[in-house]
């Protein structure tokens, strides 16, 4: 694990690979780096991994009441910045790791030359969802993240991964539980006012895979490959035997698409 400290944030990341593609991968909520495992170990031969924990998760930390996507993606090009990454990159983000990553694209977009979507969406919250983000927000800070395993994790993966790997299911569990209070509620409150993307798929022209879950009831594979039909350049792998976290409950069919995106014609 290496660290970057700018102004009162410390990121935190994991570099594995010397050569090939880079590949920025940026976790969902409220997680880190540590959801890649699979994808770190079977591409670092072939790539230069960049596995960043978001400002406030996993070791990196930061004291802000909210982050906006915007300001994540800030952050992820600023690392590049510092690493002295100049290549464009290839972006692969889960769930609000692909909100981070729309405005990654938007905002950095002649780093961007691919992006991998993973279990994300493009739409905003409606209000109801809008509002039990802000009273997650609150009530997390007093109860602390036990709250959120307990409401996410039956979520977060699909039935059958809780009888087949209840090790990565209990790691899940860990590593939320691990999670700094306030950087759930700071992640909240961003994700709660992000911007509905929608409008900006048709110009998202980078080579792009799109990737769900059959199993996802968070970002449905429906809503998904629908994301993959309004770009330009996308393709859509629905993954089996997997709901939400599709890259840690079939890491085999996952990184099977990611090597044929990345490394077939
Ligand atoms: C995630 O996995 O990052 C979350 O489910 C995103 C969200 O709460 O919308």
């Amino acid at each position: 694990m290496a660290f970057t400290v700018e102004r009162g944030r410390k990121l935190a990341f994991v570099r594995a690979g010397e050569k090939g593609p880079v590949l920025l991968m940026v976790h969902g909520f409220p997680l880190d780096h540590s959801m890649w495992e699979f994808q770190i170990k079977a591409f670092a031969d072939r790539c230069r991994v960049i596995a960043v924990d978001l400002r406030g998760f996993g070791q990196s930390v930061s004291r802000d009441e909210m982050v906006s996507m915007e300001q994540y993606a800030d952050d992820c090009a600023q690392l590049l910045d510092e690493l002295k990454i100049d290549d464009k990159v290839c972006y692969i983000g889960l769930s609000m790791g692909g909100y981070v990553g729309w405005q990654f694209w938007k905002r950095h977009r002649a780093r961007v030359g691919r992006l991998i979507m993973c279990d994300t969406r493009a739409k905003s919250d409606n209000e109801e969802v809008a509002r039990g983000r802000q009273r997650m927000a609150y009530e997390v800070l007093s109860q602390g993240a036990g709250m959120v395993a307990d409401s996410m994790l039956p979520r977060l993966v699909s039935p059958d991964t809780f009888q087949r790997y209840p090790d990565r299911v209990e790691a899940l569990k860990q590593t939320i539980l691990r999670t700094n209070p306030e950087a759930i509620a700071a992640a909240q409150r961003g994700m709660a006012v992000r911007l509905d993307v929608t409008s900006w798929l048709p110009q998202i022209d980078v080579p792009t895979l799109v990737v769900c879950g059959v199993d996802d009831e968070i970002s449905r594979p429906e809503e998904m490959e629908a994301i993959a039909a309004a770009m330009p350049n996308a393709r859509f792998a629905c993954i089996p035997d997997a709901g939400h976290m599709a890259p840690l409950e079939n890491p085999e069919a996952v990184n099977r698409s990611i090597d044929a995106f990345l490394f077939s014609a």
